[in-house]
Formats: structure tokens, sequence, C-alpha cells
């Protein structure tokens, strides 16, 4: 099947490489970008679906999310480590149920899409049934999602922990189930090096060394307690990074949420292995976790990724979670510009997922899943973006838009999501 989208285009493959097409078309055939270029009338049995006034942007890429997390979100008064154990321990222990889990899953993935998200890095929770549900509902939408069980097998309540056996044999039995199906990914996933045992963590980097088509997905370096938590538990470390790396979970193929505090020496460590860090400004002002140093992350070659952080994080929108990578910027005393911006969304996630060959810059070849940007979604960003250079619109998108700014979200070539119906 063929069809054909015109619309103003945007793409930003490289920070300093914007593609742009004032009027452009966008020629899909089963859901592969065909042509991608300035408008020309296409053949006639081409049906053309056409959004005056309207901008196309690949679709974002959410590189850090917990998606049982979505009905804990805004839950007052803590920082990390007391807020998982208040709020959140206690929410994921639900996902047991398979049937609480597919409710949960179908609504966090339609709210993705709303938001114009395409791709996601996921945590599911501990149990198997969480991660079944999810690739389940992901498998029903097309989307690319990558996921996986939470490996944790300490300092966390009943009904919350595996076991060094338990989390392996569910790891490797839903690699087995679920790969080579729809566009799914799976990460080995520890929650973090204070909630698995070095055992677990032994555990964790061998199936990563065993299978070279998953993602190792964690956090790390968020928070000043947790931070001084893990010096006291791996004391033999150098740092953070290195209670990873010893068990091997240091790699190209790694996401490491938040890495706020990282020396130098650690961004040097992550840029020479190839490891990716995921920005979650919401998250990291809602908790007080502290500012992400994005300018110095990428001076030392650190590949940069946008996460919302969901339920720590405030917002499934990217366009809002971009408003506010760009003031924890601010105090930072840098000025985020709107195309890396949006660079890191795309295909900066896409690249952290290892994706990047298939979705996230529009170009020929790649999968079709793309959204339709409305400027003018309320009153006041149509007169604010009136008139305004493609830089200082996509500014005050980013600054003023949500997921009202998401007219359509196409997942590879077909409709996903259309606002006004
Ligand atoms: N560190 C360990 N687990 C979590 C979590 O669920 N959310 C955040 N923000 N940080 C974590
Ligand atoms: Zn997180």
């Amino acid at each position: 099947m063929i069809s054909a989208f015109r619309a103003e285009i945007l793409a930003v493959p490289e920070p300093g490489n914007i593609v742009h097409h004032l009027d452009g078309l966008l020629i899909i055939e089963d859901g592969i970008i065909v042509s991608c270029g300035p408008y020309v009338p296409p053949p006639h049995d081409i049906p053309v679906t056409h959004f005056p006034g309207k901008t196309i942007v690949p679709g974002f890429v959410d590189a850090h999310v917990h998606y049982p997390q979505t009905e804990r979100i805004a839950a007052h008064g803590s920082q990390l480590l007391e807020w998982l154990d208040k709020h959140i321990f206690p929410a994921e222990i639900a996902f047991a149920d398979r049937g609480h889990s597919d409710r949960i899953a179908a609504f966090f993935l339609d709210e993705l899409l709303r938001n114009g998200t395409t791709s996601a890095l996921i945590y599911a929770t501990v149990h198997t049934a969480s991660v079944d549900a999810l690739f389940e509902a992901a498998l029903t939408r097309n989307m690319r999602i990558v996921s996986g069980k939470v490996l944790m097998d300490r300092d966390a309540p009943d009904g919350l922990r595996d076991t060094v056996a338990s989390g392996r044999a569910d790891s490797e039995a839903l690699i087995a189930r679920w790969r080579g199906k729809g566009r799914l990914g799976y990460a080995v996933t520890p929650r973090f090096a204070l909630t698995s045992t070095f055992d677990q963590l032994v555990s964790a980097g061998e199936m990563v060394a065993a299978h070279p088509d998953v993602l190792m997905h964690t956090h790390m370096a968020e928070n000043l307690g947790e931070v001084a938590a893990v010096a006291a538990r791996f004391p033999d470390s150098r740092d953070y990074l290195d209670a990873y790396d010893r068990f091997g979970l240091v790699g190209p193929r790694s996401v490491f949420a938040h890495c706020i505090h990282c020396s130098d020496d650690m961004f040097d460590r992550m840029a020479a292995k190839g490891a990716h860090a995921a920005f979650c400004p919401t998250s990291n002002l809602f908790l007080g976790s502290g500012l992400f140093d994005l300018a110095r992350a990428t001076a030392h070659g650190v590949g940069v990724a946008i996460g919302t952080d969901i339920g720590a994080g405030t917002s499934f929108s990217i366009l809002h979670t971009l408003g506010e990578a760009y003031k924890v910027c601010q105090m930072r005393g840098d000025s985020l510009d709107p195309f890396h911006a949006l660079h890191l969304a795309t295909v900066g996630g896409a690249r952290a997922l290892g994706i990047a060959d298939r979705v996230g810059s529009l170009q020929l070849g790649q999968e079709a899943d793309f959204v339709v940007l409305d400027p003018a979604a309320t009153p006041l960003l149509a007169r604010r973006t009136a008139g305004l250079s493609l830089h200082d619109k996509l500014f005050a998108l980013q600054i003023l838009g949500d997921d009202r700014a998401i007219a359509f979200t196409y997942v590879a070539g077909n409709l996903a999501h259309e606002r006004d119906r």
C-alpha cells in the first residue's frame, strides 16, 4: 500500500544537520518511507493527505519510563529512596496480576501515542506477567517498544523480589518468547545497584553477554543518598559506574537513566564504552534529584536521550519534557537549542534503543513513525507562533506544547492517534 503526506517536514539527523521542507511530501509504502522531499504532485493513484499549517517530525522516543507507575504520578512529599518505599513499591506489587497489567499497559501505550511517542524503553515490574501484558499491548499497536522484567532480589518488599535463579529463568523465558515478534525488543533490567545482590548482577551481565540483541537498562547516580548507599555497598568500586562495569553492564547497549551525579571520569568511561544516558528533567525536578549536566555529558561524548521517567516524571509529553530540559540547562548556564532538543528526543533516543537504523530521522528506508505537530493547537500557541521562524516555532512548541499539540500520530504509516476525533 502506498500513501503520501503533505506538510512542512522537519527532522534533525545530527544537531548540526537539519532536514527541512517548508512544503514537503512524505511517501510511504508498506509502512516504510520511500520518499521524503519538497512537495511535487505524486502519481494520481497515490492518495495524498494534506496537513496545511502543520509540521511533520519523527515520532518521539521516550528512552526511560515506568509503565507500572502510571497511577502514582504526583505522589507528594519525598525524595527517591523514601518515594520508592512509600509510593512505588506498593503500587508495583499489583502487577503480579495479569488483568491489572493489561489494563494499565493499554492505558499507558495509548497515552504515549496521544503524546506523539512511538518508541520507548520501558520498565515493567519484577513479574513476568507485567512484561507479557506490555508486549502484547505493544504488538497490537505495532509500536517499537523495548522492555524487560525488572531484576531485584534484595531490599524490596515481599511480592516484589525474585531470586538469582528465578530472575535468570524468567528473563531467559521472556527473551525466547518475545524475540522476533513485531517491533519489540528486550532489555535486561536490574532496577539499580541497590536492589540486586552481587550474584544477580553477575547473572545480569552474563545475560547481556549471551544475547547480543538485548539492551541493558538501569538507573545510575540519580540522588545523593542513593550514591552514598552505592559507595557503601561497593567499597571496592571506583564509583557508581564501576559498580556496574565490574559486572559487564556497561557497553554500547547500555542505557543509564539520570546520570546526574557523574564525574568527568565517569562520563569519559561511559563515552569510551558507547553507553547512553537518559536525561529525565521532569523527574529530576520532581524528586529534587539534581540538574543533569547536558553540556558536560555531551562534551565528553556521551550519547544522550530523553526520558519522561513516569511516575517520578510528571508528564507523558516529550514536548513538555524538552521544555523542562531547557530550564534545567538554563540553571546550569546553558541554552538548549530547540533543534538539538528535537534531535535528542528522536535520533538520540533511537540510538540509545539501538533502533536508529529503523526510526528517528525520516530517512529513506526507515519505518514511518511520525507525528503531525499543530503549532496553533491552543489560542496562546497560535498567537505566539504566528509568523515565527522554524527555530522559534519549534522552541515555542517545546515550552508551551503538550499532548494538545499532537494532531496525529502515525505508526509504521498507519494512523494511531487523532487528536480531534
Ligand atoms: N531508582 C530505582 N528505581 C527507581 C524508580 O522506579 N524511579 C526512579 N526515578 N529512580 C529509581
Ligand atoms: Zn526510572
